[in-house]
């Protein structure tokens, strides 16, 4: 009898400590997976910079505009307007540099140069 009652008491930890676990697991990966990026010197150099918008505008006629409009519309590449408000800064790094999402490419841009691009892009 006092077997089933310590088999009962184990169980019953159990039923609250496994979804602790698996809450604390998941959900400390994802906390991780979005301090990660900010320890990244490259995005912290961008983060660093202060944009100019006139100048990111020059670079996105120049390298975006083709897929995504001259004002950011949309064209072969989905429209970019409100951009900012649908994705963090970090995000928006990872998309350009990442060459994740075929056709568009890998950019390749100094810290500058991505600065002013991401404050042109605020403007969409
Ligand atoms: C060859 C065409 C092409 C070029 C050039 C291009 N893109 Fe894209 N872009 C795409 C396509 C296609 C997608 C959608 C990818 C997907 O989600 O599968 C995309 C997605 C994006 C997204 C994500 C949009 C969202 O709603 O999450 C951003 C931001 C973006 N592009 C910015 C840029 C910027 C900034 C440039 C210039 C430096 C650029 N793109 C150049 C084709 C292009």
């Amino acid at each position: 009898m006092s077997l089933v009652n310590t088999v009962g008491a184990k169980s019953a930890v159990w039923r609250w400590l496994l979804p602790v676990l698996v809450v604390l697991v998941v959900g400390g990966g994802w906390i991780f997976s979005l301090l990660l990026p900010l320890r990244d010197p490259y995005i912290q150099a961008v983060r660093a910079t202060v944009g100019d918008p006139s100048r990111g505008e020059q670079i996105f006629i120049l390298n975006c505009a083709g897929c995504h409009g001259l004002d950011g519309e949309g064209e072969v590449g989905p429209s970019l307007l409100q951009i900012s408000h649908r994705r963090s800064q970090v995000q928006l790094i990872q998309q350009i540099i990442s060459g994740n999402t075929p056709p568009m490419p890998k950019f390749q841009a100094q810290p500058q140069d991505m600065a002013d691009l991401l404050s042109y892009l605020k403007t969409l």
